[in-house]
């Protein structure tokens, strides 16, 4: 047999293996998306474009009209300095973020990610022969060390990857750690990569915060996002990337000669979700995430042997497990196979030993019942 690409031979597989979806009577705690519909005007307009015929070949980073609103939401929001020539709609947050490390990243250059971090920045920087440079951040609350980060940086770093909200803490850098992660990044001259795919989904009293709208933030700064977390789309795959313009000149002929665009049908629906009458889905949304995670909050604070730091954001809660004397994946499979719920095991994230992650985007009843099994299956067995 022909020999594949050698670093894609023992490419770890991530959370995969965990995600797979569980027999009926499984508690699924694991997978990160909206447990809500689509709103369905958003449905409506892509089935209006289709029906008008747009189903051909169009503007290869997005229509004009997709990339102006984009760049307005940017704007307004987050005083992110977006134009629509300045925008690039991509099949996901996912493969934005392929395609800001193929253009910002030499093979052999280092990537700084703040971890435990989302298992595909580790994953999508192997597959460009980058090197993954796992920096802790501070167990207690899953923020920043940024002295770490610091002494971590090599005459290789090319870049810092943030993500806040983070997956899979659920911490929210303050904006004073915002401002400190572009410092580092303008003092030894790297990219700051910055994932805002959470960014509606923020429950601490400090507003999410865009390094890219900071005075030296805007040159070396990429803003990733998307529609899949705030609108419940994560099926539809669709992305946006923002950056400086030799970012996005680079990257408009990347996406050109990779996938062209999205379904040129797709724009419209993404537009439509631009709309502010899809506000009221996403406040209620909003609601819905807020009283899931006091649920989850309490539920934890209720079992001996578990403990959580404060989910601040996104929809995950970071539990530590190390007092039940467990390592995450025994806890993970003996929780799958005794108590019936799944959850991802921290342990198959780099420096993410100790603790499981649990998705609160499922409804109250399953978040109700899956706390009852995990407390009755741990105190069964005196754990
Ligand atoms: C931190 C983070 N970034 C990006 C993504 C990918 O989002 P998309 O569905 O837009 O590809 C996810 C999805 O889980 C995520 O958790």
């Amino acid at each position: 047999m022909v020999d594949i690409a050698e670093r894609f031979v023992d490419l770890p597989a991530g959370i995969k293996p965990f995600l797979a979806a569980p027999p009926p009577d499984v508690i699924r705690w694991t997978v990160g998306e909206p447990g809500f519909d689509t709103p369905q005007p958003i449905i409506d307009a892509a089935i209006k474009s289709l029906k008008e015929g747009n189903t051909k070949y169009t503007r290869s980073e997005g229509s004009i009209d997709l990339c102006t609103a984009s760049a307005n939401r940017l704007n307004l929001r987050y005083g992110i300095p977006a134009t629509p020539e300045s925008i690039i709609i991509t099949p996901g947050a996912k493969q934005g973020l392929l395609y800001t490390f193929m253009v910002t990243c030499e093979p052999g250059d280092e990537v700084i990610l703040l971890a435990p971090a989302w298992p595909s920045y580790d994953i999508q920087c192997r597959m460009l022969d980058l090197t993954p440079i796992h920096v802790p951040v501070n167990k207690n609350n899953f923020h920043p060390n940024l002295e770490l980060i610091e002494s971590s940086i090599t005459s290789k770093t090319k870049a810092i990857v943030v993500n806040s909200p983070n997956n899979p803490t659920g911490a929210v850098y303050t904006p004073p750690e915002i401002k400190s992660l572009l410092d580092i990044a303008i003092k030894y001259d790297l990219w700051l990569i910055s994932d805002e795919i959470y960014a509606r989904l923020n429950w601490t009293d400090w507003e999410h915060l865009s390094p890219a709208s900071l005075e030296g933030g805007s040159e070396r700064t990429i803003v990733v996002t998307g529609w899949s977390k705030s609108f419940a789309m994560t099926g539809w795959r669709i992305g946006v990337v923002w950056g400086p313009d030799n970012v996005m000149k680079a990257m408009g002929k990347l996406q050109a000669n990779a996938c062209s665009h999205i379904p040129s049908f797709l724009m419209d629906a993404a537009e439509g979700a631009l709309d502010e009458g899809i506000e009221n889905y996403v406040s209620k949304f909003k609601e819905s995430y807020v009283k899931r995670r006091k649920i989850l909050m309490d539920g934890i604070a209720s079992i001996n042997g578990l403990s959580m730091p404060e989910p601040e954001g996104a929809f995950y809660g970071f539990v530590d497990i190390s007092e039940t004397g467990m390592d995450s994946t025994t806890f993970a499979t003996r929780a799958l196979n005794e108590a019936k719920v799944q959850l991802i095991p921290g342990g198959l994230i780099a420096e993410g030993e100790g603790f499981v992650r649990i998705s609160y985007a499922c409804d109250e009843e399953t978040l109700h019942e899956g706390l009852k099994r995990i407390g009755d299956w741990l105190n069964s067995n005196n754990l």
